[in-house]
């Protein structure tokens, strides 16, 4: 099934494909296209929905003209899981990322030499920048996130993973539901490494935290991720995470092509479906 492309910020794509993976409202896998004069791809997906994405990719950017690709914690399949086969399709993309995930994983993976930041350092890609901050071991050793330093939106990887096929951009609560979906499934995200590392990420002021397995969630509600995991645990059928679950926060587009109102005051009108 192709999966949906939206851009949910200037120039950043959302690949979203939703699969059943044994769960009742099953999970979506995103991936994400920073436009720029050299192209980033945020996590490749797995090999078995490689040519729908690449596809997808393809319908933004030439593949010959794709620099970059990368990711939040290298040793999963969703993440870098087709990265050879995009390596193949793509012949200027070099791998990028923090310094273990290149040491510990991604040397012994990539058929092309990849390159290794430091924690803080800067990728320029042409007309607009990301910054690469490492979060050790959240969910691993090797994993960090990557800022885009133009529209501050935050890459976060499997922070705040929800079940479900959620909207593109989402107003809705981030925390109850991401609770929910650590307590039945037993995710990995949670751990006394993650109080500090969501708090240097609330700290950046991101605008926009773009989610591998959920929505991209819209402003001030970013700030709410140094309140997770809470020190006191809102029950999952909480009011507020009925009405995140249910819709009445969500909004499927703030702006699809051919233009839907309600955009909210002193929010940035970028996003809209985009018809692969
Ligand atoms: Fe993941």
């Amino acid at each position: 099934m192709a999966p949906r492309v939206d851009e949910i910020a200037d120039g950043i794509f959302r690949i979203c494909t939703h699969r059943p993976d044994g769960l009742a409202e099953g999970l979506v896998y995103n991936q994400f296209l920073i436009r720029a004069e050299q192209p980033l791809l945020m996590h490749t997906g797995m090999r078995t929905i490689f040519p729908d994405v690449a596809e997808a990719v393809r319908s933004l950017v030439k593949l010959e003209d794709l620099r970059w690709i990368s990711g939040a914690h290298a040793s999963r399949p969703d993440e870098f899981g087709s990265v050879n086969d995009f390596l193949a399709a793509a012949p200027n993309a070099e791998v990028v990322a923090g310094k273990v995930a290149v040491n510990v994983c991604l040397r012994h993976m990539v058929d092309r030499p990849a390159r290794a930041l430091a924690n803080g350092e800067v990728l320029d890609l042409g007309d607009r920048t990301v910054r690469f901050l490492a979060t050790a071991h959240v969910p691993f050793w090797e994993a960090g996130v990557l800022l885009d330093e133009r529209e501050h939106v935050l890459f976060c990887g499997d922070l705040f993973t929800v079940e479900g096929n959620p909207p593109p951009v989402s107003d809705a609560d981030l925390i109850a539901p991401a609770l929910d979906f650590e307590r039945r499934l037993q995710h990995f995200t949670v751990s006394a490494h993650l109080p500090p590392v969501l708090r240097k990420l609330a700290d950046l002021r991101p605008r926009m935290l773009a989610c591998m397995h959920g929505p991209a969630y819209n402003g001030e509600r970013c700030g709410r991720c140094r309140r997770w995991p809470p020190t006191t645990t809102p029950s999952p059928r909480s009011r507020e995470h009925k009405e995140g679950r249910n819709g009445a926060r969500d909004r499927p587009c703030r702006r699809r092509l051919g233009g839907e109102p309600g955009e909210r005051r002193g929010q940035r009108q970028h996003h809209r479906r985009v018809e692969v």
